[in-house]
């Protein structure tokens, strides 16, 4: 099936040189990127994105951090595309994330993960349009 995902590499992934890396992973699992962007978030955006965490006692702390610098968004296409970009992506947890994971390679704590892919569908839907139109 194929689908479409909002993927991006935070602050930390972009500060440690990790965007170039992260789109040839991308890449070689045989995904396209349809769509790529740097930017910097605004509050509002950033509360947007993680909207379905509001109230949780790291919200504020996943917010800071997505604020903290430059982040690359991305939109990501092919076969299966939510699930693959989730393995490619590891555990959120890199202590838990396995090796060939670009968290379990280059994360240093839950907050500081080096990227977000959409975690389904629907979660797909909510993310993609509030970074690219049409
Ligand atoms: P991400 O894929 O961007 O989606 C939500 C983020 O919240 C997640 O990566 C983590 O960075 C962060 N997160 C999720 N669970 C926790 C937690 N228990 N403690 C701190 N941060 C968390």
């Amino acid at each position: 099936m194929r689908e479409r995902t909002f993927v991006m590499v935070k602050p930390d992934g972009v500060a440690k040189g990790l965007t170039d890396e992260i789109v040839a992973r991308v890449e070689r699992a045989g995904l396209k990127i349809v769509s790529m962007r740097r930017m910097k978030l605004d509050r509002g955006l950033a509360e947007e994105l993680y909207s379905v965490h509001r109230g949780k006692d790291f919200f504020e702390r996943l917010v800071e951090h997505v604020l903290s610098g430059e982040v690359v968004v991305m939109l990501v296409e092919g076969e299966l595309t939510i699930a693959r970009m989730r393995e490619l992506s590891g555990a959120t947890d890199p202590a838990k994330a396995a090796k060939g994971t670009i968290r379990g390679d280059f994360g240093s704590s839950i907050t500081e993960n080096i990227i977000h892919a959409a975690d389904s569908a629907e979660s797909a839907e909510q993310e993609l349009p509030l970074f690219f139109k049409g």
